[in-house]
């Protein structure tokens, strides 16, 4: 508790990718102190060990636009026709700053989908079913991608901190029912994982592993053994090879919790550590492996859209939020708090808006 407070306040400037950083300086008090703080906290663990897999191999095919299928996906969220632009908002880590007025605004926007990338709010499972039925009241089709703190308890985050097995499994109790009781509460709002979704003629949103918490090792291994029949880092990565080869056409949208291993070790890389002295990569292997995979298959993974590690780091600065590799657009949505005021004491909102049209993704981050 004595460390989750000495890192409150990661309040972040915020800034437009096109313009210089440092408009506007973060100083929220709009959302709970304590679930940003304590989810920069649990975050937390470094891996024992986090090796980097080779370079990529894939090349960059180039984009295509075709009529690769009709009518609605798997999931029937969404359809537009070819050549039409899809809009897809993103919204980062929220721990818990979403309210009714996010929603009249992203409704009103006239986007084709909505998707958030986790950690709905802290440790409460009572706060987190609060902003599910806030998110639940969105008339825009919605995805979730549940993260670390949605569904796990204390005691589970605690467990995977301190690598105890023992404390992970004692703990695991009822996570079934919190992770049911959460997606109930977010009524027409899609909880996912390990799925694929057509959201567009020419585009599939593939989402990566629920619940990740970063590092080598498999967050909540037993909750996701019952779940989904995971068991191993190895066992993820080959679920999400088999769901890039289910994808039907050339072009894939990863969402997740947390971003793919491999673009970095700093502590102000996009998905690196800034938590330990020594930094290190915290992003995902097995997600790091989906798009390897991906690449070996000639499919084009356009972008990939996560959070999880906090844009402001500890010790001061940024990370980066945004990296072009290899014909993908990386981003890291979570700016936390993603509500706060500005110098005249009105609230800020934000998120990312994706667009993608005629084979290609763009992508620019909106304060409202
Ligand atoms: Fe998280």
């Amino acid at each position: 508790m004595i460390l989750a407070i000495a890192i409150v306040n990661r309040g972040s400037p915020f800034y437009f990718w096109t313009t210089p950083k440092g408009l506007c300086q973060n100083n929220s008090s709009r959302c709970p102190p304590d679930a940003s703080a304590l989810g920069a906290f649990l975050v937390g663990r470094m891996p024992r060990h986090a090796p980097l897999l080779g370079p990529c191999e894939r090349g960059a095919p180039a984009p295509t636009v075709r009529n690769i299928c009709s009518g609605t996906g798997p999931k029937g969220l969404v359809s537009t026709e070819p050549g039409a632009a899809l809009r897809i908002a993103v919204l980062g880590d929220l721990h818990a700053c979403f309210d009714a007025e996010d929603v009249r605004l992203l409704d009103a926007a006239g986007y084709d989908l909505i998707v958030f990338v986790g950690d709905l709010a802290g440790l409460r499972l009572r706060s987190t079913l609060a902003i599910a039925e806030v998110i639940a009241a969105l008339r825009t089709p919605t995805l979730v991608v549940p993260g670390n703190h949605d569904a796990p308890n204390a005691m589970q985050l605690l467990g995977e901190i301190l690598h105890s097995n023992a404390l992970i499994r004692l703990a695991d109790r009822d996570t079934e029912g919190r992770a049911d009781a959460i997606a109930a509460a977010l009524g027409p709002a899609h909880l996912a994982g390990y799925s694929l979704h057509t959201v567009a003629p020419d585009l599939q949103i593939l989402v990566g592993r629920p619940h990740s918490m970063g590092g080598e090792e498999l967050s909540f291994a037993p909750f996701l053994e019952r779940r989904f029949g995971v068991t191993s880092m190895d066992e993820s990565a080959a679920r999400l090879c088999a769901l890039v080869e289910q994808a039907v056409g050339p072009n894939l949208l990863v969402i997740a919790h947390n971003g793919p291993s491999g673009l970095g070790d700093r502590r102000d890389s996009i998905w690196g550590c800034d938590f330990r002295k020594e930094e290190g990569d915290f992003g995902d292997r097995d997600l790091e492996q989906a798009l390897q995979h991906a690449g070996r298959l000639g499919k084009h993974v356009v972008g990939v859209v996560a959070g999880h590690m906090h844009v402001r780091i500890r010790g001061g600065g940024e990370r980066q939020t945004r990296v072009e590799r290899d014909g993908t657009l990386f981003l890291n949505a979570a700016r936390v708090p993603r509500i706060w005021n500005d110098a005249d004491g009105r609230a800020v909102r934000h998120h990312l808006a994706l667009r993608w049209s005629d084979g290609t993704l763009m992508a620019r981050e909106v304060l409202w």
